[in-house]
């Protein structure tokens, strides 16, 4: 056999043995961000402060990476049960509220999914949202319905109780507030999607830092919901460290599908120094929020754009005069790395996602932006 046909004959395997919707999907791009100022990912911009920069590396050097972690992360646990206050809402609902660890919140949607699979019971979320929600339905062989958000990004939400009731989903996501618009849906309209549900409500509060709004009660007094949490957007991003609230019964059957060891050393001993400091994580992103309004006040004095507001640690802006893919190249030519949305969904049409950073970070992005919408296009490609 010839070294041609050889690789012709791998090529027919992969055909017929990886499924038909997995080699129809694209892997999940994450752009090569080397030397550019990084405000495409709603990450926080800030390290620790310099002394406990010190105390957290101290607190690593003392971690065994020769043995496996602990595989229930309790340490973790007990410090994220101090945090949320999940004994008071335990004995206040009469409910056993437990946690679920995750390799950040993105593998608990997969366990979540994975513990539901059902050819015929899919996962339905609002859209424009989260892409991970209809990715992971592929992944697991579960139909992915996305029921349009209004022209005002909120849900539209005689059509979505419509649709759970012609869908009969296993699963909803409710991002609150939702990625990539910003805002956050009336409590009324997410408890009216609870009830027409005879699925599990997942309210994903990946952006709950940087919002007044705060809906872990719901999974103590609603049978059918859940509440997923992460210290991604909070400053810790590179933990990856996921969690998941509400009532024991779900969680128990949840945590058979989880990898024993899904919570590495370094995190489980980085997350508990973090717990143990997390004021610090809370001053850092209030000031995050106060930049936010800065942030949205300098976009509103630019006439070629238009901001919406936002609940969360970035900003949705929309082009108005010049397509939004050549204003994200100029930028990135500028040296600046933002999200560039148009195509995505057709609310999204000429629409740029801006993660909110540190003061000095949204001025060089506002003037990437300038220089992007005033200039002749041309980029240095
Ligand atoms: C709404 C929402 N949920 C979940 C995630 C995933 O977060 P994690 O880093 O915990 O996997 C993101 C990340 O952008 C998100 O926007």
């Amino acid at each position: 056999m010839t070294a041609k046909s050889a690789s012709d004959n791998k090529q027919g395997l992969i055909d017929v043995l990886v499924r038909t919707e997995i080699r129809a999907i694209a892997s999940y791009h994450v752009p090569d961000s080397s030397g550019l100022l990084k405000l495409d990912a709603m990450e926080n911009p800030n390290p620790w402060p310099g002394p406990l920069q010190a105390e957290w590396q101290q607190a690593l050097s003392l971690v065994e990476a020769n043995r496996y972690p602990d595989p229930g992360g309790r340490a973790v646990k007990a410090g994220l049960r101090a945090l949320m206050n999940l004994d008071e809402l335990s004995a206040e609902s009469n409910q056993d509220i437990d946690i679920l660890l995750g390799n950040g919140s993105d593998e608990i949607i997969q366990i979540l999914a994975m513990a539901l699979a059902n050819p015929d019971r899919g996962i339905m979320a609002p859209e424009p949202g989260f892409v991970m929600y209809g990715m992971i339905a592929k992944f697991v062989g579960m139909p992915y319905v996305g029921v349009d958000l209004d022209e005002n990004f909120d849900l539209d939400i005689d059509n979505f109780v419509a649709q759970v009731k012609v869908h009969n989903p296993a699963l909803i996501f409710l991002a609150v507030p939702n990625n990539p618009t910003g805002n956050v849906f009336s409590l009324e309209a997410i408890e009216r999607v609870v009830e027409a549900s005879d699925g599990l409500v997942v309210i994903d509060e990946a952006y709950i830092a940087f919002t007044d709004s705060d809906l872990l009660s719901l999974c103590a007094h609603y049978e059918n919901v859940v509440v997923m949490r992460t210290l991604s957007k909070v400053g810790l991003a590179g933990l990856r460290l996921g969690f998941l609230m509400g009532r024991k019964a779900w969680l128990d059957e949840f945590d058979k599908v989880r990898l024993p060891y899904n919570i590495n050393v370094l995190t489980q001993a980085s997350a508990e120094f973090a717990l143990k400091n997390y004021d610090v994580l809370v001053a850092q992103t209030e000031a995050l929020r106060d930049e936010r309004s800065n942030l949205f006040n300098r976009l509103m004095q630019i006439e070629t754009v238009e901001p919406f507001e936002s609940e969360a640690n970035f900003i949705l802006v929309r082009c108005l005069d010049k397509p939004a893919r050549q204003v994200f190249e100029v930028m990135k030519t500028e040296g600046v790395l933002i999200k560039c949305l148009d195509g995505a969904h057709p609310l999204l049409t000429s629409c740029l996602r801006l993660t909110v950073g540190n003061r000095d970070d949204n001025e060089r992005m506002i003037e990437a932006l300038t220089v992007a919408l005033n200039g002749d296009g041309a980029t240095a490609e």
